[in-house]
This record gives structure tokens, sequence and C-alpha cells, in this order.
């Protein structure tokens, strides 16, 4: 026996008039198009705005008058018709940006954002099932806001912004290898990468790779970490100071009486030469 929920799946397949029974649109992306998938499609697709899409609809019964439709929850429209060999109809929405084919009625349209909708093509007789597209817009390049420098110990965090379109995942790579999270290196709400406790060994090349079904980008930030500065750098000033008038010092005591014979030595080639 099958279950009840079965049964009705079956039946609904098989009643006539169903969408199952309907001939189906099928659209492709056309290249190039960013890393968009450009194999063929039935039932739905996903591309990308700014790409181009073929929609392609079988042979229909009486399709001397055709129309390509569209529909988005209740609003419903002609983007073109075409009957007796000319076209008859264009809507202001799809105007400048589609190509329709006459000898096998497809449809070229040069997507925009708000093309996320349902298409058929409808003849007198008939029409297609529809054929739901989805239009993504490409990722740009992120943004990484932080500090490029960071003093050793110390935590610090590196946030990834998506500033076009909007991002499936994220993910990190250091100086181009993959970057996991461990106790000091952790991933916060996708777009943000804490290290903690900083260490010399955590400079270097960080890159923020994003993507989403139509593209993928990528920004590096180079974070540079050093050793604590107000300990270290006090502490060489110092030494460079002591050591430099300790130098001073003895220089001094040793050339009190040639300093005057270094000038008038070092100082008559010059004079030459400007007389010349
Ligand atoms: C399409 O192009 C024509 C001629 O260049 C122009 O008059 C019309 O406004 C354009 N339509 C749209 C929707 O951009
Ligand atoms: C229209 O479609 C036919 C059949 O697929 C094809 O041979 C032809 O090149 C297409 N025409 C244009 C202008 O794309
Ligand atoms: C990344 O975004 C920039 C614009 O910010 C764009 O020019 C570039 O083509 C994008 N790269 C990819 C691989 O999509
Ligand atoms: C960068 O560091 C400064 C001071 O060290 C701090 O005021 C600032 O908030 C930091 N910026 C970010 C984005 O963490
Ligand atoms: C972002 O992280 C949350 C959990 O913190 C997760 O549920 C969500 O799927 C993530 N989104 C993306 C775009 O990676």
């Amino acid at each position: 026996m099958f279950p009840v929920p079965l049964l009705l799946l079956l039946l609904l397949l098989l009643a006539p008039g169903s969408a199952a029974a309907a001939p189906g649109v099928t659209a492709r992306t056309l290249a190039p198009c960013y890393s968009a998938d450009l194999r063929p499609a039935s039932g739905s697709l996903v591309s990308a705005v700014g790409c181009t899409v073929l929609l392609t609809a079988p042979a229909l019964r009486g399709s001397r008058a055709v129309s390509w439709e569209y529909r988005a929850g209740t609003e419903e429209g002609v983007i073109l018709s075409y009957a007796h060999n000319r076209p008859s109809f264009m809507s202001r929405l799809y105007e400048n940006r589609t190509t329709f084919n006459e000898s096998n009625l497809s449809l070229q349209v040069v997507l925009q954002s708000g093309d996320s909708r349902l298409y058929r093509l409808r003849s007198q007789e008939e029409a297609t099932a529809w054929f739901h597209l989805h239009v993504v817009a490409p990722l740009s390049k992120p943004e990484i806001v932080g500090n490029s420098s960071v003093k050793a110990g110390g935590n610090t965090k590196l946030v990834c912004n998506v500033l076009q379109g909007k991002a499936d995942s994220y993910w990190w790579k250091k100086n181009g290898q993959l970057l996991l999270g461990s106790e000091r290196i952790q991933f916060v709400e996708n777009t943000t990468l804490c290290i903690l406790r900083a260490s010399i060994s955590d400079s270097g090349y960080y890159t923020c790779v994003v993507s989403n079904a139509v593209s993928q980008n990528e920004t590096s930030f180079l974070l540079h970490v050093h050793h604590s500065a107000n300990v270290v750098l006090p502490v060489v000033l110092a030494c460079v100071i002591i050591g430099s008038l300790a130098g001073i010092f003895v220089w001094c005591q040793r050339r009190e009486d040639e300093c005057d014979n270094c000038w008038l030595f070092t100082g008559a080639p010059w004079r030459l030469r400007t007389r010349m």
C-alpha cells in the first residue's frame, strides 16, 4: 500500500493540466558572466546582474501569435508579443535589452537586479510552465577594516565588509593559505577575524574571500605585529642616545687637537674645484 502523502503526490503529478504536464522553458547564461554556471537549466536558474540569459521554449500549438510573460507575486505582465511575423508589443521594463528570435521564439535578456521573476511563453492555445529566474548581484572587492599595526600580546580584529551584493560565504587566507580557526584565531559572525594575544608570527597578508552563487572576490590586508612599543622603543632610544653620547665624548677627547686640521684638509679640494 502507498502511504497517503505519496499517493497524493502521485495523483498531483498525473493530474491533467498540472504544472508537471506543461512544456518547460530552458534557460542558460551566456558567457562571459563572472563565475556563474553556464549550463542550461530547466525549472529555475541563478544568474547575475549584467549577464545575458537565453530563454528557450519548446514548440507550442498555435504559435503564430506568442507572448513572453512574467510574474512576480501578484504582479503579472507581458514582456513582448509577436503575431503574424511581426512584433506587436514591447514592455518598457524590458525595452532595449531583449532580443527575440523569430525562428525559434527564444528570448535573450540582459539582466537587471529586478528581473528575479517567473517567466513563460504563451501561445493562443497553450503555455509553458513558469520558469524561475533568480538574479544575483556579483560581489565587488570587499573592504577590510582593522589596525594594520598591532602590539605583540594584544588582541586585534579584521572586519570584512561586502560593499556591493550579498555574500553567501566568507573565508580567510593568511599568506595565500586557508586560515583555520584555533583558540587564538576566531571567526565571529562570518565577517570578523579575531586574533587573540597576537605574536610576531601572526604578521602577514590576510585575505578575506567572499562568494555567492555567481561570483567570488577578495581583498588582502597587511598585518604587522611588532614588539610592545612602550617597553622596547624607549629602551632602544635610550641605548642609542647613551651610546652616541659616549662615542662623541671619546671621539672629541681623541680628536680635540686634530679637528681644525681635518676641516682644512677636507675643505681644500672643494675650494679648488669651485675656483676652476
Ligand atoms: C530605449 O531606446 C529608445 C531609443 O534610444 C529610447 O527612446 C527609450 O527611452 C529607451 N527605453 C528605455 C526603457 O530605456
Ligand atoms: C535564432 O535561432 C536559430 C535556431 O536556433 C539560430 O540558428 C539563429 O542563429 C538564431 N538567430 C539569432 C539572431 O540569434
Ligand atoms: C572584484 O570586484 C571588482 C570591483 O570591486 C571587479 O572589478 C572585479 O571584476 C571583481 N572580481 C571578480 C573575480 O569578480
Ligand atoms: C586601532 O587602534 C587604535 C589605537 O591603538 C584604536 O583606537 C582603534 O579603535 C583601532 N581600530 C580598530 C578598527 O580596531
Ligand atoms: C553567518 O553566521 C551565522 C552564525 O553565526 C550563520 O547562521 C549564517 O549562515 C552565516 N552566514 C553566512 C552568509 O555565512
